[in-house]
Parts: structure tokens; C-alpha cells; sequence
């Protein structure tokens, strides 16, 4: 089943992440660096892969329930949605992006890309470096973890598959997209993190995880209120209910409630792997 892909893969990392804790327990040298005084929890490897998850989550989220199920009930949703002429929602990358501009803001040296090599938007494309891994990430469809030479950045990039059906039909769609023959379930591009440290405290990943949280805060904030423009019969009723349900949009605290419910169980998860007992 088509659909089924990006299941399989969180599967997949999710193993793949426990055969790698069990390696660093049972076989991995005791670290050289012994004098910090706050220990590193999480290599950011492991940091970025539970970042990823909620971004994942939030993403697939937002595409179905609120693109996909908005647009019969009416909503428009456009690249150009910040315009002051325009009154829409942002397309699921321009959301990632509005989050991106959230974190550039916040002390938290976290950043956020979403790329491809057959992308709409040119900007979108793939360095040389994250060309070479996401060729390597087409064959294992596996996250690739790398040290960035020039920045000295560590990068994380985690494929991105056409998870629902308006991934394929809008990208297929597109007058500037460099491919017309996407499917559901394909690899479409990477969503790409770096952060300048090899390992983070979890107190460091508290801070990631809340600054992306409110990067999505931010950006719900302003679709709520480019919906404040439409005329008052054009409105839908924002509160606790989805537009699966009629015409209605969640208020952040129900986004936030759901979005958590689907990742919080897996966060808490990757960090009580790292109690040792
Ligand atoms: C309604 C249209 C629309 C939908 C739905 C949509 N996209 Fe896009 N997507 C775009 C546009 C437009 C861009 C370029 C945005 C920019 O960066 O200016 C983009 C950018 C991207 C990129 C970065 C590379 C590029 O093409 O510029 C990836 C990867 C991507 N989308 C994957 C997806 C996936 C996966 C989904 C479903 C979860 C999805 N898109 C849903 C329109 C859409």
C-alpha cells in the first residue's frame, strides 16, 4: 500500500536508532571529553531524527487535514499567501519555511530546509555536498547524518515523501515544477537541519523542540489572521474542530493539542532510551 511508506520508514529509523544506542552502550569507548560539567544526553544525530518525527507529524498534519480537507470547504492556500493583496493559507513548504524564519530569530542554532533535485522553487535545490547524500538516500531511503566541511555544520537530512495525495497532484500540477510524474509514496526531497554542535544536553533539546513549536505557533497565528480578512460569511469558525468536520479551522491550542498527541509519545520515547540502568 502506497501510503504505507513513510510508516515503514519511521519503523525502520526507529530500529535502526535502537541498534545504534545499543552499540554506543554495549561497545562504544567512554568519551575522551569527561570534564563538562553538563554531560551530553543526545548526539545531535539522535536530536535532529526526533525533530524530523514532529516535523513529520506537523507537516502530514497540516497537509491532509487542513489543505487537503480545507480546500472543498473553500480555503485557498498560495505561495504568495504573506502578500498583502492576497488572502490565503500557506502550501505545506511555505510552512516550513515560515517556521525556518522562526527559528532564524531564536538563540537556538537549529535551522530547516527542505530540498530537492527536482524542486519548484531553484532556491530549493540541493548543494553539491546534499546532492551526493540524497543520491546515497534514493537507493537505502534512509536519513543521512554528515559533517557539512566548509561550515563545519552538522547535517541531518531525512527524506520526504509524497505522503498524501496533494503532494502529487499540486507538485504535478505546477507550471515551475521540474517534474510532472510524481506518485504517492515517492521520495520528493529531504527535509535538512543543521546544528553547529556534535551532541546537545536535553535541556538543549527542550530549547530545539520549543523553538520549533513556536515557529509553528507563529505561523498559525498568521493563517489565522489572513482568515480574519476574508469577508465574515467567507470565515470559518476557528475553535476545536477540523475542516474534516465542515467549515472550521482548529485554534493553535487544538493544532498543538493533536500535533502532540501523534509526537510526544515518540520524544519522550527517544529520551528515556537514554536512561540507563
Ligand atoms: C498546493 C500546492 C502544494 C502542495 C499541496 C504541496 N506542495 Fe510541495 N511545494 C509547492 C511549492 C509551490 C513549492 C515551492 C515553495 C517555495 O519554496 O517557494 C514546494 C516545495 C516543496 C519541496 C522543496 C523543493 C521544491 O519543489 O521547491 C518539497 C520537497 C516538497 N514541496 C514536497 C511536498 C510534499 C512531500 C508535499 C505533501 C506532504 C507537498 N510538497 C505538498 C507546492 C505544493
Amino acid at each position: 500500500m502506497a501510503t504505507s511508506r513513510p510508516t515503514q520508514f519511521w519503523t525502520l529509523v526507529v530500529l535502526g536508532g535502537a541498534a545504534i544506542l545499543v552499540y554506543l552502550f554495549a561497545s562504544a569507548p567512554p568519551p575522551l571529553e569527561t570534564q563538562r560539567t553538563e554531560r551530553p544526553s543526545l548526539s545531535t544525530a539522535e536530536a535532529l531524527t526526533l525533530l524530523a518525527y514532529e516535523n513529520d507529524v506537523t507537516r502530514t498534519l497540516f497537509t491532509k487535514e487542513i489543505v487537503g480537507n480545507g480546500k472543498p470547504q473553500g480555503l485557498n492556500f498560495r505561495e504568495n499567501w504573506m502578500d498583502d493583496d492576497v488572502v490565503a493559507g500557506p502550501l505545506p513548504a511555505l510552512f516550513l519555511r515560515g517556521v525556518e524564519a522562526e527559528l532564524s530569530k531564536s538563540d537556538v542554532p537549529m535551522h530547516l530546509f527542505l530540498g530537492s533535485d527536482y524542486p519548484i522553487e531553484s532556491s530549493n535545490r540541493f548543494s553539491d555536498r546534499q546532492q551526493l547524500e540524497f543520491d546515497a538516500m534514493k537507493a537505502d531511503l534512509a536519513p543521512k547524518h554528515f559533517v557539512d566541511s566548509i561550515s563545519g555544520e552538522h547535517i541531518s537530512m531525512f527524506p520526504d515523501f509524497a505522503s498524501a495525495a496533494p503532494c502529487v497532484s499540486c507538485h504535478n500540477d505546477h507550471e515551475r515544477s521540474a517534474k510532472s510524474d510524481w506518485k504517492l509514496g515517492d521520495l520528493m526531497g529531504a527535509t535538512t537541519w543543521s546544528y553547529p554542535s556534535d551532541s546537545v544536553t536535553t535541556d538543549e533539546f527542550m530549547a530545539m523542540v520549543s523553538a520549533y513549536r513556536e515557529g509553528v505557533k507563529v505561523v498559525w497565528s498568521q493563517y489565522l489572521s489572513e482568515l480574519e480578512q476574508l469577508a465574515p460569511e467567507q470565515q470559518p469558525e476557528v475553535g476545536e474542530h477540523w475542516p474534516s468536520a465542515g467549515f472550521f479551522i482548529p485554534n493553535h491550542t487544538t493544532l498543538r493539542d493533536s500535533i502532540n498527541a501523534l509526537s510526544s509519545g515518540a520524544l519522550l520515547e527517544g529520551l528515556m532510551d537514554k536512561v540507563t540502568l
